[in-house]
């Protein structure tokens, strides 16, 4: 397995690559890698030659009073896992090799943005659009892999796959879990036991909304109702949205008319959580 951290030589490789007509598939990820990340690097093993994962914690898609400083990092941990999983190439660059000090172009994703974590996170996504639209030119890929777990973001990504034409195919990969049901992510490891406990309210509620909508409640005034009650009752958690939207568009539904993604995001102290599922009936 090769780590490279330049990305012009990241280019070079892959290009040399392709014109010996290797498939590339891609995982980028901001690295702290848990089973989450590793199961989108067994999709996208399984679709390609050469299988390149990216490790970059992209300052532009934070806030300026959010976690950059503070996001968990581990490189070697990070290596060890990829080598296991049988990824090719490592692309490890830093802040200062992707963006040029005066950069000013940005790619900015104008509808599915403004909702969901895109209202809580003003800029956000155009650190994503604009981080993974530069790692597309860099890797080349011909699949890349987002996971489910990032539902808005993976819509976005589409997004701007079909409207910039960017040659790669995208796939979808299933939300992993902990075994209590929390889904995995590297910020899991900033709650404290409790906090621990009480995230587990997150996939509560959603299942409570299932239910619901598998016994015929199609109103979502009234499942928003229950799941808000639910998470009010968990003493530290504090809500940041609740939202049903139409799967395709991201618009606002009030009626459980299928196929609707139902997500959220919980506060527990200074970690924000995400979790959703799309309930078809
Ligand atoms: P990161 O949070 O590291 O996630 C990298 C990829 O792993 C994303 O596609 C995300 O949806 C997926 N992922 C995270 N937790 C998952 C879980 N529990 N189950 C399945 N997939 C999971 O998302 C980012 O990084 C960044 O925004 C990035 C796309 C790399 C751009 O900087």
């Amino acid at each position: 397995m090769d780590i490279i951290k330049s990305p012009e030589a990241m280019q070079c490789r892959v290009l040399e690559l392709k014109r010996a007509g290797y498939s590339i598939g891609f995982v980028p990820t901001m690295g702290f890698l848990h089973e989450g990340h590793l199961s989108l690097m067994r999709l996208a093993r399984s679709t390609c030659d050469v299988l390149v994962a990216s490790i970059f914690v992209n300052p532009i898609q934070f806030g300026p009073n959010e976690d950059l400083g503070a996001y968990p990092r581990d490189f070697e941990r990070d290596e060890t896992l990829c080598e296991q999983e049988g990824v090719d190439i490592v692309f490890y660059p830093d802040p200062v090799g992707m963006y040029a000090a005066d950069a000013s172009v940005w790619v900015d994703e104008d509808t599915l943005s403004r909702v969901l974590c895109g209202a809580s996170r003003p800029g956000h996504f155009r650190g994503v659009c604009t981080v993974v639209a530069k790692l597309f030119n860099l890797v080349l890929p011909d699949v890349a892999v987002f996971g489910e777990k990032d539902a808005q973001q993976l819509r976005i990504i589409e997004r701007m796959v079909r409207d910039l034409n960017f040659p790669v195919k995208i796939v979808r990969g299933p939300i992993v879990r902990e075994a209590d049901g929390l889904a995995m992510s590297s910020r899991n490891k900033h709650l404290s036991e409790s906090q621990r406990k009480d995230a587990l309210c997150l996939r509560r509620s959603l299942d409570i909304a299932q239910q619901l909508a598998e016994s015929g409640e199609l109103s979502v005034g009234q499942i928003r109702l229950r799941m808000v009650e639910l998470i009010e009752k968990v003493p530290e958690a504090e809500m940041d949205y609740i939202s049903f939207v139409d799967d395709a568009t991201l618009e606002a539904v009030d009626q459980l008319v299928h196929p609707v993604l139902i997500a959220l995001a919980v506060k527990f102290g200074s970690t924000r959580l995400i979790d959703n599922r799309v309930v078809v009936l």
